[in-house]
């Protein structure tokens, strides 16, 4: 096992870095980010999406099969739309975008490689891949030193057994050394999802996350996070401030939920936990 110092990510750490809103903002001000997925579970990507929206996204543009724009669009009537294979006959279109976040509801049957390798050879862009975009990510690892923008990987202990080859229970044993371990191999960054969210970076520095609680152990929730991730992301220079505070905001919304009596662990939902963001925010800023 290592003993190497992880530090857990606080409250004050939160209240000094998450950027606060400029007051001559305008919406380029706070990123363009991109969203890949939903054509097997759009309701994913709503979800993703609203997440997105409502952590401080400027512009967010979701890419998917033609037929799912409008089910998505009906839901998210702030974000724009594209056919997710505009993005492989324009390969440099996605140039535009400062984030990007892809994988959650793509489904697990052969999907496009065109698409993930264009994403990865796009240098300068930071990527977080979630769900069943973590199966198509896995022949393409390790990720390439050339790549100068991070690689986010966001899988639960399920997704990381599938890609590491290990078992969910030498995964459940040591967290902190083999989630060392696989990223400083893959060059990822890898947000270890449970009770406690381990948050490790491509040079082993590893961090904590311990908000939230039962409530969030329902369908959707990952997909919540990963949209404020690409939120945070957009608007933070460090990828790793902006990750760890995607993971507090998160459970936090969660916490405060339950404490206010708005919601049981029993009744919460995904969507309730986008709602829970603006008391988030308020008892940060
Ligand atoms: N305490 C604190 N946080 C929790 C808890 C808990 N008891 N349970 C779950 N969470 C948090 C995790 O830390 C993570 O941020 O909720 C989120 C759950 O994310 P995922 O595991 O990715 O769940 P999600 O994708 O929404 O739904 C499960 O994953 O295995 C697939 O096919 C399966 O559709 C299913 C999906
Ligand atoms: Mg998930």
């Amino acid at each position: 096992q290592s003993n190497s110092y992880v530090k857990k990510w606080t409250k004050e750490d939160i209240a000094s870095t998450l950027p606060r809103r400029d007051r001559f903002a305008h919406k380029g001000t706070h990123g363009k980010g991109l969203l890949i997925g939903g054509h097997k579970m759009p309701g994913s990507v709503v979800l993703a999406t609203k997440a997105a929206l409502r952590s401080g996204a400027g512009l967010i543009t979701v890419a998917t099969e033609k037929d799912t724009i409008p089910i998505i669009a009906s839901h998210c009537i702030e974000a724009m739309y594209e056919q997710w294979n505009h993005f492989i006959i324009n390969r440099n279109d996605v140039q535009r975008f400062d984030a990007i976040a892809m994988g959650m509801g793509v489904g697990k049957e052969p999907f496009s490689k065109d698409i993930m390798n264009n994403l990865l050879e796009q240098k300068e862009i930071p990527i977080i891949v979630d769900a069943d975009g973590l199966t198509h990510l896995k022949p393409l690892l390790p990720i390439r030193e050339e790549r100068i923008a991070p690689v986010i990987l966001t899988p639960h202990f399920g997704e990381i057994a599938m890609l590491s080859g290990k078992t969910i229970s030498e995964w459940k044993r040591s967290p902190f050394f083999l989630a060392k371990q696989y990223a400083m191999t893959n060059n990822v960054y890898i947000v270890l999802k449970g009770k406690f969210t381990i948050i490790t970076c491509p040079d082993g520095t590893q961090y904590v996350s311990d908000t939230g609680n039962a409530g969030l152990a329902k369908g959707g929730s990952g997909d919540v996070l990963a949209g404020i991730m690409l939120s945070m992301i957009m608007q933070n220079q460090s990828i790793t401030e902006a990750i760890c505070n995607a993971c507090y905001i998160h459970g936090k919304s969660a916490e405060l939920l339950v404490e206010s009596g708005q919601h049981t662990e029993y009744d919460l939902l995904a969507s309730d936990v986008i709602d829970g963001l603006s008391q988030v925010f308020r008892t940060i800023f």
